[in-house]
């Protein structure tokens, strides 16, 4: 699939069938994950793959927005010990944004549905997952991200908006920015 149709046709699925993702799609979803940009190139992110049923319904009650019924789990978290000092420092959150949409786009191409459910910044969710999956404080979960056969796919469509785009023409005068 080109990459311009996974964008167009990535909806979040909210209602999966019980069909396992094969292991070798899930290899390639980590894979186009880690193929993703980060500052510095410093990959600050750590990907949790829950196939346990007890962990998954455990993780389906950290937000109210994450019940659905995905036959896979993943959270993608940031990695406090391997970001940038100082005032880079949250650029991780964009690092493993990044990977979190590679993912999404990966799983569209490969035929799966996905869902995007954020985690970090609400303390109380990340705080949950660290003691659901044992991670340590330098873990911040980002996001929870529901994989499986969609059973209710949502229709490609675009959200494009010319009014959201600003442009500077050659000709504009200094003072338009201002
Ligand atoms: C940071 C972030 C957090 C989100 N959190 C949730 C969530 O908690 N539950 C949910 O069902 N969808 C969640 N979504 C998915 C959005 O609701 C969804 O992307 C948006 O409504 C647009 O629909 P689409 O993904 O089908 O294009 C989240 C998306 C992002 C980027």
């Amino acid at each position: 699939m080109e990459v311009r149709d996974a964008m167009m046709q990535r909806r979040s699925v909210r209602q999966f069938t019980d069909s396992l993702v094969p292991e070798a799609a899930l290899q390639d979803l980590m894979e186009c994950a880690m193929a993703g940009p980060s500052a510095h190139n410093l990959r600050p992110w750590e990907f949790y793959m829950v196939k346990n049923k007890a962990l998954q319904d455990k993780l389906r009650l950290v937000t109210r927005y994450s019940t659905m019924n995905s036959p896979l789990i993943l959270i993608v978290a940031g990695n406090l010990d391997r970001t940038i000092p100082g005032e880079g420092n949250d650029f991780w959150v964009q690092d493993c944004s990044a990977a979190v949409e590679n993912i999404l786009l990966a799983a569209t191409s490969l035929g799966l549905g996905s869902c995007w459910v954020g985690l970090h910044p609400f303390g109380q969710a990340v705080k949950k997952v660290r003691d659901i999956l044992g991670l340590q404080e330098n873990i911040v979960p980002l996001a929870l991200i529901h994989l499986g056969y969609g059973g209710k796919t949502p229709p490609a469509r675009t959200q494009y908006d010319a009014q959201r785009v600003h442009i500077y023409e050659e000709n504009d005068s200094e003072e338009a920015g201002k």
